[in-house]
């Protein structure tokens, strides 16, 4: 059922997801486990793990001193100690949010006879219990007074306790630390968690169909937060427009009155080939606040509010003064900018139909280096209602001045803002803050104090196009545009340092020009990527690749495409979808799939001269609706990812029941074939060509 969903649905939707727990590998405070080439000394943790041997060697001390002199009781104690080094420790000391000091232990055997041996007699929790409930144990961890305390930090009770001091009965202890695995969680067993390895039966889609609903060409679409069939489009030099969406199949367009955008910001916005409005969102409760917020770029010398302090400057060593001009440009002359808005007026803001360009309160401006490579989109966090905001390292070839590596500088980073508190003017300036937002306690600077407190992640060159996935928001999608080479998609962690440019994806990368010095290989370690394909892989001359990044797709339009995540390439003409395998992993497979218009498409699609490929120009993004519905952003229109048999396309799990198309189909030969298209068909028309790679 299409239509406007009620408002409490979509505000329950919206807590629920707030309490929806993690299922990616993640260390206690958010971090992504690493690898080790040793084992460390004490912890039986190889491979993938949460510790170092500075951790590793806290935790002997701490075991040793809890002196458990039952050596079956020790060796549990151990085990759970130790559980802090588990990749999956956020998960295990987390429940609801809420740290605790004693990983969750399985107080349930898990179903069929996978651990038969052991855990079929009976549940770990008991045994902890019924191992350790008599045996004294100085600082317990299993104190009552250490819940909400992440990780068994010792407490200063010197005394030894026992079990059964502690806790009234089995029962109880196993109510206060006990707890199932399921699908989307994992409790601790004694040994370090193991996936699930059992691979999910994979409905492989034979290819992507589209449907072309609209002909504008737009760089954002968001869905309106009332969970309604609306959403918001905006172009380039700054108009933003409110579309109905037709519903799949029915054969009808984007209702959009390209004379009455919702709002026009295009007298403040500075648009050319790679400037201009770059994001949009709208704040998790815009049916009651109103707000909206856009980020675009901004020229000191048309508008007094471009009025930014300059990105390079002596915090972080940079010295404009000495910067090269990139084509006759000054540094920072070109701004970066989040603007706030309101729809609040006459209409209330779910039927609010235009809002003013008035900006309501300035959230962050800063001066650009040079004119290309500063991402720009916006994002509120499904979980943490905090606003991303993802910028690349500011432009020139290879990031002469080093800024994705320089933890000082918000340039080639992903930066977390919390827009709810807004700080006094003076504590804005105190604190040095580029504009009206407060710092989340627990961005990434609180586990690395030399990074600036915006911080989320570092280490991108180009972040376009970002997505969480929306049912599992601790994924959070990024595509990074490479320099020559390599197009990668990484999954953004706090505190992740995504390479850039000691690596280029998965490969070393040598600067040309290095006026702003280097990082050494061995002061990183950083998280390669999930996915990614070489520039060679797309265009013979190794000329010109960018990757657009897409959404997990989660609609059931398409029920072969379900849970995969979709990306493209800004000029080739090819489509690529990632899966992540086994689940929980991490590990992602990726394939290109072949992609086609569907036969009855509301607005034929045009082809590739001499083939039925669509040619759909360059994807400048994706979009998402509420249905979950995934769309693809060109030059040449909006395409909704379609039903597979409307393309011919076979996807067993497609329902037969639906009704044959009612718009008579175009006469098309067979439609799809399985060969890439690998040509970009340019369809000249009066749109602005971005340059995300250029430099
Ligand atoms: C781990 O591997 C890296 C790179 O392969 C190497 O440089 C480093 O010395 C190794 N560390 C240890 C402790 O073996
Ligand atoms: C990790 O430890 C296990 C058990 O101690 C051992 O079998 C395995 O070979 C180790 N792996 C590595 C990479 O050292
Ligand atoms: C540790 O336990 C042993 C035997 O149970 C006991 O003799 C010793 O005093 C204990 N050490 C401390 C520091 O409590
Ligand atoms: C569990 O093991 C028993 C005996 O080995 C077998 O009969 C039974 O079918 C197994 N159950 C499952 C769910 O695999
Ligand atoms: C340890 O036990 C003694 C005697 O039972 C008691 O007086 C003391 O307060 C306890 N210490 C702590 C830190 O609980
Ligand atoms: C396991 O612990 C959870 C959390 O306290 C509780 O809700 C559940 O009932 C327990 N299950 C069993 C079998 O004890
Ligand atoms: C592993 O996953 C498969 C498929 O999702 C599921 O059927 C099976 O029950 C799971 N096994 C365990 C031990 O959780
Ligand atoms: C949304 O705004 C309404 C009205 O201002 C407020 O009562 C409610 O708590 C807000 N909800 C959230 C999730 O912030
Ligand atoms: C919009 O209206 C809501 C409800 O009346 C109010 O709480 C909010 O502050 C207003 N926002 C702005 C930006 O004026
Ligand atoms: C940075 O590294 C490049 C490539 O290794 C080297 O040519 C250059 O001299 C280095 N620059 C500085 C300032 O060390
Ligand atoms: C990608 O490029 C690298 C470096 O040139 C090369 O080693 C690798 O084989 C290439 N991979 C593919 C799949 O073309
Ligand atoms: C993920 O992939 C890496 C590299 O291929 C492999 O070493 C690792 O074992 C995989 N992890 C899982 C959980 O499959």
């Amino acid at each position: 059922m299409k239509g406007v969903f009620p408002i409490s649905f979509m505000l329950s939707c919206f807590l629920l997801l707030l309490d929806s727990s993690t299922a990616l590998p993640l260390c206690l405070h958010s971090e992504r486990p690493f690898t080790l080439n040793t084992t460390i000394g004490f912890c039986p943790y190889n491979g993938s793990t949460c510790c170092h041997s500075t951790e590793d060697e806290g935790i002997q001390k701490q075991f040793q001193l809890m002196n458990a002199s039952d050596p079956g009781c020790a060796s549990i104690l151990k085990s759970i100690l130790c559980a802090r080094c588990d990749p999956f420790s956020a998960e295990l000391f987390t429940v609801q949010s809420t740290p605790r000091s004693v990983p969750v232990l399985c107080n349930s055997t898990i179903p069929g006879n996978s651990s038969q041996s052991k855990a079929a007699v009976q549940d770990f929790c008991s045994e902890v219990w019924d191992t350790c409930q008599a045996v004294s144990i100085i600082n317990s961890p299993f104190s009552p007074s250490l819940q909400g305390q992440a990780g068994g930090t010792p407490g200063n009770n010197a005394n030894a306790t026992k079990l059964t001091e502690l806790w009234q009965s089995k029962t109880d202890f196993c109510n206060a630390f006990g707890g199932a695995s399921n699908s989307e969680s994992v409790c601790f067993e004694g040994e370090p968690v193991e996936l699930n390895n059992t691979r999910t039966p994979m409905n492989t889609p034979h290819g992507l169909c589209l449907e072309k609903v609209g002909d504008g060409s737009y760089l954002n679409m968001v869905a309106h937060p009332d969970g309604s069939n609306r959403a918001f489009f905006s172009s380039q030099m700054g108009k933003v427009w409110l579309a109905t969406i037709p519903d799949e199949g029915s054969g009808g367009q984007l209702e959009l009155d390209v004379s009455s955008p919702f709002v026009d910001l295009t007298d403040q916005v500075y648009s050319d080939t790679q400037l201009g409005m770059m994001g949009m969102a709208f704040h998790p409760n815009f049916t009651n606040n109103g707000r909206f917020f856009a980020s675009f770029n901004c020229d000191k010398d048309q508008w007094s509010g471009c009025n930014g302090v300059c990105s390079c400057n002596s915090n972080v060593d940079c010295d404009p003064s000495k910067m090269g001009n990139e084509n006759g440009v000054q540094p920072c002359q070109y701004q970066a900018v989040i603007a706030e808005y309101t729809a609040n007026g006459t209409a209330s803001p779910p039927s609010s139909l235009s809002a003013k360009p008035v900006e309501v309160r300035r959230i962050f401006t800063m001066g650009l280096p040079f004119i290309s490579q500063h991402g720009g989109q916006i994002l509120f966090g499904p979980n943490d209602g905090y606003l991303y905001f993802m910028m690349g390292d500011g432009g020139g070839s290879g990031d002469p001045y080093n800024f994705a590596q320089n933890k000082k500088s918000l340039l080639g980073k992903i930066m977390r803002l919390d827009i709810n508190n807004i700080p006094s003017a003076s504590e804005i300036s105190k604190l040095g803050l580029w504009g009206s937002y407060s710092i989340p306690k627990d961005n990434a600077f609180s586990e690395d104090k030399d990074l600036q407190p915006e911080i989320w992640a570092l280490g991108l060159r180009n972040p376009w196009r970002c997505s969480f996935d929306s049912e599992r928001p601790s994924y959070f999608f990024c595509a990074d545009a490479g320099q020559d080479l390599y197009e990668e998609v990484d999954l953004i962690t706090k505190g992740g340092n995504y390479g850039w440019r000691v690596y280029e994806g998965p490969y070393l990368f040598t600067p040309t020009e290095s006026p702003g010095g280097n990082t050494s290989l061995n002061s990183i370690n950083p998280i390669l990527p999930i996915s990614g394909y070489n520039h060679s892989e797309v265009n013979k001359n190794e000329e010109s690749a960018s990757v657009t990044g897409g959404y997990v797709y989660r609609s059931r339009t398409d029920p072969c495409m379900y849970g995969r995540y979709l990306y493209t390439d800004l000029y080739a003409g090819a489509i690529w979808t990632a899966i992540e395998d086994p689940q929980n992993s991490g590990n992602f497979s990726t394939t290109r799939i072949p992609f086609c218009c569907a036969h009855d498409s509301p607005i034929q699609c045009d082809s590739v001269p001499g083939s039925s490929l669509p040619a759909l120009g360059y994807i400048f993004s994706f979009g998402e609706d509420n249905n979950k519905d995934v769309y693809i952003l060109a030059s040449t229109g909006v395409y909704r990812v379609a039903r597979p048999s409307r393309c011919s396309y076979t996807c067993s799990l497609e329902k037969a029941t639906t009704t044959p198309p009612s718009s008579p189909s175009p006469s098309h030969s067979s439609c799809c074939s399985n060969f890439f298209s690998g040509y970009l068909f340019l369809h000249l028309s009066s749109f602005l060509l971005l340059y995300i790679d250029f430099v």
